[in-house]
């Protein structure tokens, strides 16, 4: 029986496939301020910015290639259950080949329609742009992205499955962006929690702290696995 390695990541773990972090820009989104791009109020106010500015996203994402770190954590499945929490919008996990991803802020790569939250489209690389006039199966639709003063549909069941860690990793993430990092305190006790971050911020005692980057970190992370083993 394989434990079960569940792992967190942040934008730190796209940073080596060439996307930017969130607050390493100055709190800026690609020179936009997040509030205009990512929050409920900002979307009402002007669809047409939001959706230029993930068209801009989608366009960077399928220009970029998984990295290192990302498949590490695919080699990882060969000796654990391996599951992904991401807080990333990106789909370089399941570019990797990762199996078990679970996305709480949303996917780049999919709209869903205005009026039913339940009809959820994948956009294909050659219709990457949307715009508020854009209809598909006769419903307007919007980014597939939980925006800042919305609800986190899949926090509840990210929940479950770090209560269920043997192991848990947090990779690349500030941690200051709610529920997101309170997953943490959904770990049963006793459970090893590694925290993989150049610049970490504060953690509880007891968590093993990796001060690299995404790949250097996770190679760091193999072996101290291995030597518990
Ligand atoms: N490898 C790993 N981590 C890195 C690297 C790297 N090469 N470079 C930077 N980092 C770390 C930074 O030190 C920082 O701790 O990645 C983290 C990025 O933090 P944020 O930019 O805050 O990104 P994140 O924590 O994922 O943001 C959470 O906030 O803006 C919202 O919805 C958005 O999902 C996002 C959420």
């Amino acid at each position: 029986m394989k434990k079960k390695l569940v792992i967190s990541t942040g934008a730190g773990m796209s940073v080596e496939s060439g996307i930017s972090t969130f607050r390493d820009a100055g709190g800026l989104w690609e020179n936009y301020p997040v509030m205009d791009v990512c929050s409920a109020d900002g979307f009402a106010r002007n669809p047409s910015l939001v959706h230029k500015f993930y068209n801009e996203r989608r366009h960077q994402l399928v220009s970029v290639e998984p990295n290192a770190g990302h498949r590490a954590l695919v080699d990882l499945e060969k000796d654990y259950d391996v599951y992904v929490i991401t807080q990333n919008v990106d789909d370089l996990h399941e570019r990797a080949g990762s199996k078990n991803v679970l996305h709480l802020h949303g996917e780049l790569m999919k709209v869903r329609a205005i009026d039913d939250d339940s009809k959820v489209y994948q956009l294909e690389p050659g219709e990457l742009d949307t715009t508020p006039d854009t209809v598909i199966d006769g419903h307007h639709v919007r980014p597939h992205i939980v925006f800042f003063q919305e609800a986190v549909p899949n926090f509840e069941p990210a929940t479950q499955i770090a209560h269920e860690a043997d192991i848990f990793v947090i990779i690349g993430t500030s941690l200051v962006v709610y529920p997101a990092a309170a997953l943490l305190q959904y770990v049963k006790p006793g459970t090893p929690i590694y925290y993989i971050d150049p610049k970490p911020a504060a953690v509880p005692p007891g968590v093993t702290v990796i001060p690299l980057g995404a790949s250097a970190g996770i190679e760091r992370l193999k072996e101290l696995l291995k030597a518990q083993d």
